[in-house]
């Protein structure tokens, strides 16, 4: 599927001006937080976690339960604010945030927990998709966890696109192959919400001790 880059630059536009990243109900998000401290707490604890995409910071929290030190990313200097805003005192210096485009190959270090929650569906050409591929393997230490939580397609790759919105759902099968290719064995997943073309699930990879 040829995809312009003028859908890549609308993404990034979308994103770079909205004040909230909550297009799902509640109970989406409450699913999300629910599935994600499961997870967490049967790796935990973790020395360090990455929060690619962080929005307003509240998965980058329930993170930081977890790991000593957080620091949380994102394209939005407005969701990275209302992140800031949420740190309390008592954690100061163990949680940071940044602006930061991970399609951009951005220098973030390595991680023991690398997280990139619903941003590849954000990321629409394929050349930016292969460098937040590449990000993501590249933050995540040896015998470190990814989770990654995306809408993917059964069949053909999707652009669903409303107003300045776009998204594009990548075939399911493809999107596990690139994150196999660069060493991240998939190990489960936890559905989220399900259409007749779509599933979103949240999805946990281990980092190959060997690179690939
Ligand atoms: C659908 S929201 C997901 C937010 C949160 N991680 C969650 O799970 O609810 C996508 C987030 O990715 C960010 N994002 C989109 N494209 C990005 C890019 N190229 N670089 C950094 N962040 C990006 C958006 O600003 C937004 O906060």
């Amino acid at each position: 599927m040829a995809v312009s880059s003028d859908l890549h630059h609308q993404s990034r536009e979308y994103w770079t001006s909205v004040t909230t990243s909550y297009l799902g109900t509640a109970a989406y998000y409450d699913a999300q937080e629910k599935v994600l401290r499961q997870v967490l707490a049967s790796y935990a604890p973790f020395p360090s976690a990455l929060d690619l995409g962080c929005a307003d910071g509240r998965f980058t929290l329930v993170a930081a339960e977890h790991a000593d030190y957080v620091l949380g990313v994102d394209l939005n200097p407005m969701l990275i604010q209302q992140a800031r805003d949420r740190v309390q005192a008592t954690q100061g210096g163990r949680i940071g945030f940044r602006v930061e485009a991970v399609d951009e190959q951005p220098e973030l270090g390595t991680w023991a927990l690398v997280m990139c929650l619903g941003v590849t569906s954000c990321v629409i050409s394929p050349e930016s998709f292969d460098n937040v591929v590449r990000l993501v393997r590249a933050c995540a230490q040896p015998g470190g966890l990814v989770l990654l939580k995306d809408t993917l397609s059964r069949d053909e790759p999707i652009i669903n696109r409303s107003g300045q919105y776009v998204a594009m759902y990548r075939n399911r099968d493809a999107y596990l192959a690139a994150f196999s290719a660069v060493g991240l064995e998939f190990r489960r997943e936890f559905p989220l919400s399900e259409t007749a073309t779509t599933s979103n699930a949240l999805m946990v990879f281990e980092v190959a001790q060997s690179n690939p």
